[in-house]
């Protein structure tokens, strides 16, 4: 079983086993069923199981000591304990004492010094009657045990140590009643045990977890300022792209607005024999996706046209955007068309939707397509072709869903021949063409026309206008109208203005010496204009007292688009100055 006190310098530790008697003759097991018994005290039971029970939950470290207690209680016993194995398993040590050896608790001795080794390897209940003459060193241990019964004690099915009851003299002889008691109270101990011990794996654990969240809450602590640092800068970030996407938004409005307002709604006013003709293509291609590309003379009604295809497709409650090839810088053109992202060339301080991104579901009206430079023909085409387009300095294709009308005053066939426009960007173009016939060629529209414009001009004048003179009427029909309709328009509109009769009349110098087609000749961004046309656009500068647009401007004396003679005027650097002052 155990040495008393400190063993290992104990003289007995080290006493001769030699002369031990063998087990046989100290085991008396078999004597405590024959010995009478008395009977079961199951209220006694139950009281010390609810004793071990409530130690259990109070004080679980002490459920060891309340067993030697109850077990010394229990079997009326003169000392009783535990002894456990050490975890080399090769010592016991008295890990509970009650009665006369409770002085030993805590002691230990070799495994086979005692009778707790010889239990084990038998794994049963063992009684033992002076155990003395096999263990020598017991013989030390006083007071001397008369009888010991001993029973295994398991933690998780394994035999760890004994439980054992001593009787010190003849006083009384352990019964099969006291062994009942040992192996009861022996089960439920080691059962309260093992919750002893899940209890402290659980308390490691619960320890090991508080740790750890300390350490991830200083961690965390250590991330929060900059964390939050990070997040406010996010935040601020968010908020200027916020702010650039509304700007941007808005930007988007006004452009689709000042687009728009130009407007759907100018009339397509005539009712001659090839202007009907016309309109009857409008109204079989309009509901088509078809792109159309519309020629004619400068004037003629081309955009106008245009708009009646779009407001007749089932784009209609879309943009419609257009775009005068002829009008826009020769380096500004892709970006205008397509694009740029921020920062994509010197300038482009943030990003900038092209005509083709805010045309998109709805049509675009490519005017002066002739006039386009060669490699944006080209970009152009590859864009018709892949239905795909990209910013400038952007990363990726944006697709498109776009109509594409174009219109040209050029005799395209020409500029192919001369090398100036490309053959595949013509046929990409040329799908439905619609020729939209000059004014001398269907001069019963004017008539009509100037009715209309006079309506128009007067009204927007606070004017009262019932007619014409016969013999302006007589010189708007015989005259050949280079300007077509634009230079009617503007004759009109310039009538108005001086007028101060009911009945309007044309001065027949207004007329004369127009016969100037400039965009038929030459681009804006060819880089050797004729000096003839050079000449031309001053003496209608200098007529207009420098001034391009408006009825009395160059633009309309020439019958021109003011937007493409002020792009001329750029190319070609005139100074509209003098004419100004002169
Ligand atoms: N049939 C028409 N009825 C009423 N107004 C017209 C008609 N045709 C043209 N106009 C007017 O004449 C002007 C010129 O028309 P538009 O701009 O469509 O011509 P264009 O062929 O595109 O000219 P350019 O080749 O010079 O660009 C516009 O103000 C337009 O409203
Ligand atoms: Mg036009």
């Amino acid at each position: 079983m155990i040495a008393s006190g400190n063993s290992r310098n104990d003289p007995f530790e080290s006493s001769n086993q030699i002369a031990a008697a063998p087990l046989e003759s100290i085991v008396c097991t078999q004597a405590l069923r024959n010995r009478p018994s008395r009977s079961p005290e199951y209220e006694k039971e139950t009281r010390a199981l609810a004793a071990l029970a409530r130690a259990l939950a109070d004080s679980p470290r002490t459920i060891l000591q309340t067993l030697a207690d109850k077990v010394f209680e229990m079997l009326n016993a003169d000392s009783a304990g535990l002894s456990l194995l050490t975890k080399d398993e090769k010592r016991f040590y008295w890990a509970a004492v009650a009665g006369a050896w409770r002085p030993h608790v805590g002691a230990d001795a070799p495994r086979n010094f005692g009778p707790c080794g010889d239990v084990l390897d038998h794994n049963s209940p063992m009684l033992f009657a002076h155990w003395e003459r096999r263990y020598p060193y017991l013989s030390w241990v006083m007071p001397l045990a008369d009888e010991g019964l001993l029973v295994p004690f398991y933690v998780n099915g394994k035999a760890v140590g004994t439980i054992w009851a001593v009787a010190h003299g003849n006083r009384r002889k352990f019964d099969a009643e006291d062994l009942r008691l040992l192996e009861s109270m022996s089960r439920f101990a080691s059962a309260a045990y093992q919750s002893v011990q899940s209890i402290e794996t659980l308390k490691v654990e619960v320890a090991a977890r508080e740790k750890a969240e300390t350490a991830l809450q200083e961690l965390t602590d250590g991330l929060e300022i900059p964390v939050r640092v990070r997040t406010e800068e996010l935040e601020q970030r968010n908020k200027e792209v916020k702010q650039l996407q509304e700007q941007l938004y808005k930007e988007n409005i006004v452009l689709r607005e000042e687009i728009d307002k130009a407007s759907m709604f100018e009339e397509l006013v005539g009712s001659s024999e090839p202007l009907r003709k016309v309109l009857l293509q409008v109204a079989k291609v309009a509901p088509t996706e078809s792109t159309v590309l519309i020629t004619g003379e400068t004037g003629t009604g081309k955009e106008l046209i245009a708009r009646s295809i779009h407001k007749r497709s089932r784009r209609f409650s879309r943009a419609f955007v257009s775009v005068n090839c002829a009008a826009i810088p020769y380096s500004l053109i892709a970006s205008e068309l397509f694009g740029h992202e921020k920062g994509a060339f010197t300038g482009a301080v943030q990003r900038r939707l092209g005509r083709f991104e805010l045309a998109e579901g709805g049509t675009i009206f490519l005017d002066e397509i002739g006039d386009l430079p060669e490699d944006s023909q080209h970009t152009l085409l590859r864009v018709l072709q892949e239905r795909e387009f990209e910013r400038v300095g952007g990363s990726g294709p944006i697709h498109m869903n776009v109509r594409v009308i174009a219109a040209t005053n050029h005799n395209l066939e020409v500029a192919i021949a001369d090398g100036t426009f490309r053959a595949d960007l013509f046929y990409r173009l040329n799908v439905f063409p619609l020729e939209v016939p000059a004014l001398r060629e269907r001069r019963t529209d004017i008539p009509m026309l100037v009715e209309y414009f006079i309506h128009r001009y007067a009204k927007r004048a606070g004017k009262k206008i019932r007619g014409i003179s016969k013999e302006t009427s007589n010189l708007l029909q015989s005259y050949d109208w280079p300007g077509n309709i634009r230079e009617l328009q503007n004759v009109i509109e310039r009538a108005v203005i001086v007028s101060d009769s009911d009945i309007l009349s044309i001065d027949e110098q207004w007329l004369s010496g127009r016969a100037f087609r400039p965009p038929a000749v030459t681009s804006p961004h060819t880089s050797a204009p004729a000096t003839h046309e050079k000449d031309i656009i001053e003496a209608a500068l200098s007529e207009s007292k420098g001034r391009v647009a408006g009825p009395f401007g160059a633009a309309a004396r020439l019958g021109v688009p003011s937007s493409t003679l002020e792009s001329k005027i750029k190319v070609m650097k005139i100074n509209k100055r003098p004419f100004k002052e002169a």
